[in-house]
Formats: structure tokens, sequence, C-alpha cells
């Protein structure tokens, strides 16, 4: 819980007072509060706090626990770094048992107040559902914070914006047989449910194949789960139509098919429903915040399992738009299932663009690392607008070429095109986006492949623990509240 108060008072079992090293020397810290001050010049006297970035220095004051908490140089102080010492002295042992916490930060600018309103609601998300708790519990006590900030509708927001990114990664987190389809549905139904401007349209098995999604019915072949397609139609503006189409990637487990994924690669796959996760957080996020935009929210959902009844390398499948491919690799299955919504979307809701979301390729995690997504799009415009978003929202993308001759490199001997890019191995981000671009017959499109960026496996990374990140969510909703 997060919440705005316009004044310091002191009054909660402890408080941040977030210092960089120049505020400290010139003792300009924290909203000229008298009592905040006189601690302060104590510690001085001392000698031994020096604001340097990760210093938390504890004081008591009153009954009040005061961590004064280092940021360094004011010149090297990124919104990044930010979010991470607010996280860290959150999750420091001095504030262990302690349920409320206000923060002090001299520095009142909206970037840095929403950076520290995300480096506790993103920073301090834990997932613990299945830590059995005993009465000896050690971990970190879930808190109320209090921000001192002047009430401010952006501020708002930024607190609305999070819990869509938490509620992606809770998706994300959670067993892979437990957020199957059905459950991705009832997410989906339960935050439409009275909601005004939408509709709602479900493909399941049997209308995925009335339809002739034939490669989204390839890939679910070996799973007990049903396969589907669920579509979201949000009408925000008065004016009609131009569509901005978001498509996620659900795949709820890849096994990689019959083409296993070795140990080593399979064990994070619940992840390679990420992009479906995002989109579903964005939902959230559009619905609070209430946006004025037409927009279509998709998720293509299927199982990439094995079995005798699993699809087979080598066989030839017909796609939606009546494009054949021959199935090179059973684990290149994301471009499969998205090709298929990508067709079904632009040809029956004409959309004026298309943003997906997808864990696609492991070549993207080789070329960019867990820290930027790759992002392929139709036009320089587009691509400056998604930029702009990501560099105003720390979900780190960068742009990879795309091109007409790229085309080649799917080229199959048996079918309209292949699934896998030829060379082996060269270029496998681009050569998965290139397949995606044969469906989007001309739409301006962008996509995202957050393979490296939407799961941390190990300890941590910046401000997140382990596990889901949520990445997309605040791109995503940045965007579509900055027209
Ligand atoms: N879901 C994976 C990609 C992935 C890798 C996601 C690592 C998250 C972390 C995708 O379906 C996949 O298996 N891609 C293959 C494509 C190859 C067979 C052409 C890959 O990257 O190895
Ligand atoms: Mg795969
Ligand atoms: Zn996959």
């Amino acid at each position: 819980m997060l919440s705005l108060r316009p004044n310091a008072k002191l009054d909660k079992e402890a408080c941040l007072v977030l210092i960089d090293q120049e505020q400290f020397k010139e003792k300009k810290v924290a909203l000229n509060n008298t009592k905040i001050k006189d601690a302060l010049r104590q510690i001085s006297q001392l000698n031994s706090f020096t604001a340097e970035n990760g210093q938390i220095f504890p004081i008591s004051h009153n009954k009040t626990l005061i961590l004064l908490v280092g940021l360094g140089k004011r010149s090297d102080l990124s919104l990044t770094s930010l979010r991470i010492a607010v996280r860290n002295a959150l999750l420091s042992s001095y504030l262990k048992k302690v349920r409320d916490v206000e923060i002090v930060a001299h520095e009142q600018t909206e970037s840095t107040l929403k950076a520290i309103i995300e480096g506790h609601l993103i920073g301090t998300y834990q997932w613990a559902k299945y830590k059995s708790k005993d009465k000896n519990d050690q971990s970190i006590v879930e808190k109320n914070v209090y921000l001192v900030a002047s009430q401010r509708k952006s501020l708002e927001d930024a607190i609305t914006i999070c819990a869509g990114v938490n509620l992606a990664r809770d998706l994300i987190n959670d067993n892979a047989d437990t957020v199957d389809s059905k459950h991705l549905e009832a997410t989906i139904r339960t935050l439409i449910k009275g909601k005004k401007h939408i509709s709602i349209e479900v493909l399941n098995e049997k209308e995925l194949k009335a339809k002739g999604l034939g490669l989204h019915l390839a890939v679910n072949r070996g799973s007990l789960k049903e396969p589907k397609l669920i579509i979201v139609k949000y009408e925000g503006s008065s004016k009609k139509g131009d569509y901005t189409a978001m498509i996620g990637k659900g795949i709820t487990f890849d096994t990689g098919g019959l083409n296993l994924k070795p140990t080593g690669h399979i064990e994070t796959m619940r992840c390679d429903m990420s992009g479906a996760a995002a989109v579903i957080g964005t939902l959230k996020n559009v619905l609070a915040l209430n946006v004025k935009r037409n927009l279509i929210f998709a998720v293509t959902i299927a199982e990439n399992a094995i079995g005798s009844g699993a699809f087979k390398p080598g066989d030839v499948f017909k796609s939606y738009n009546g494009k054949t491919v021959e199935i090179g690799n059973t684990d290149a299955e994301g471009r499969l299932v998205l090709a298929d919504a990508i067709s079904y979307i632009v040809r029956n809701y004409k959309p004026g663009r298309i943003i997906d979301l997808a864990t696609l390729t492991g070549a993207c995690v080789v070329a960019l690392g867990n820290d930027y997504a790759g992002l392929v799009v139709s036009d320089d415009k587009f691509s400056r607008d998604i930029v702009h978003s990501s560099n105003e929202t720390d979900d780190r993308v960068w742009r990879l070429p795309s091109y007409p001759e790229l085309k080649d490199s799917i080229k199959s001997l048996c079918a309209d095109m292949k699934n896998v890019g030829f060379p082996k191995g060269a270029a496998g981000a681009l050569t998965a986006a290139e397949f995606l671009r044969q469906f989007t017959e001309g739409t301006a499109w962008a996509h995202l492949d957050i393979a490296g960026t939407a799961f941390v496996d190990g300890s941590g990374r910046w401000y997140y623990g382990h596990g889901a990140t949520g990445f997309g969510v605040r791109l995503l909703s940045h965007y579509l509240t900055n027209p």
C-alpha cells in the first residue's frame, strides 16, 4: 500500500530520508523539516554518515526510527539506482518487522517521485504463495508507505500502473498448470466485468478449428488443456476506429515440443506467457485509468507439450490467412500462435497498428541480454514513440533491423515458409520477427521480443527480486496514456 501526504510528520514507526551527497553537504535536507534537520546535525558531527550510494544509517528519534539513505553523488544518480536504493532500504533488516514507513525525499520532481513509488511497489514485490509461514517467520512484513509529496494525478496514476505490473508478475510466477487458458480467461473476465465500452470474443478449440487457425491448433496438439484466442475490444475514444492492437504470446508452458528443451532451458518456461501477462496487466491499467483510446487486447494461449498427439517436425500446417508453414522445429512455436492471431486480428478488427509482445527467441537473449528487449518495428515514427515510452518507464528496448531480403531466410522447399531461419543460428531474433511480418499484411507493427527481460532467473536484478518482472506493462501503459 502506498499513499501520498503533503508534509513530513515523523509519526510512523520508521522514516526513510533520501539524501544525495550534495544535499547532505549543503544541509539542505528533507523539506526543511526541523526534526529531521536536528537529527541530521547530530550525525554530521559524528562524521560517519557520508551519503554514499547504498549507505543506510539508522538514528533513533523519539519513537521513530529514522533511516538516512545515501544516494551518492547527484550527477551519478539515475532513476534506476534511485529505485534500487528505495528497494534496498525498505528490504533492509532495520525494517524487517516494521509495517508503517514514511518516505521523505528532498528532490520532488515528478520523475523522482515516480521512481520512489516504483522502488516501493515494484521493488518490494515478492512471490511467496508457496512458502509456508511459521511463527518464526523471517520474511519481510508488507509495508504501508506514506510518501511525502503533494497529491497529483500523475503520481496516483503511477501507483495504479504498478498494480498492473504486479498482476502480470503474479500470472507469470504461478504454476504453469494453474495459470492455464481457463485461468487466464477467468482473470480477463473478472477485470472487464461491469465495465463500459468493452466487448470480448473467445475462440476456443471449436472456433479455432471452424475458422482455420491451423498454426495455433498445431502447437496445442500435445496438450490436455484447451487452446484459446481471447480478444477484448475497448472503445475508450469518442471517435470511431483507429484501434491499437496489443497481442501477447501466451504459451502457458513451453517444453519445446518433440524438439524437447534440455535441462537448463526448460525450468523457467512457465514464463512463456509473459507477453500475454503484459497485455492483461495493461488491460487492468487502461480500465483503471479510463484511457480515451480505442484498443484491442489479445492473448493467444496454448501449451507446447509433448506426447503422441504433438505436432511433428517436418509436417506442414495451414495458417488462418491461407499460407502454409513447414515446421522446422517444434520449439519455434511462439511465432506460430502469434502468426494466426495477427492475421485474425488484421482481417477481422482492422487495427491502425499492432504491438506484439513475446518471449520469442533465445537468440534475442544472446544478442541483448536481460536488460533490453528487442524491438522490431515497421516505421521510424512508431519506433520513436515506443522508444520514448521505453525511456520514460525503464522498460528498456533496443531496435533491431528488419528488411525485405530477410524473407529469403525463412523459405521452405515444400511450403510457403518455414518456422525457423536459415542459416541455422544466424540472427534468430530477426528471422523470428520476419516470420511474424508475413502476417501483418502491411499494418503498422511493432514487435517486442521480451525473452530476456520478462523473467529473472536467479536472486534478483536491479530493483526486481527473483522471477517475473512485469516487463512491458509500464511501457504500454505510458504509450497509451501519452498520445
Ligand atoms: N520460448 C522460447 C524462447 C525463450 C528462450 C523464452 C529463453 C525465454 C527464455 C521460444 O519458444 C523458443 O524456444 N525459441 C527457440 C527458437 C528456435 C527453435 C528457432 C529458441 O530460441 O531456441
Ligand atoms: Mg519454444
Ligand atoms: Zn516459447
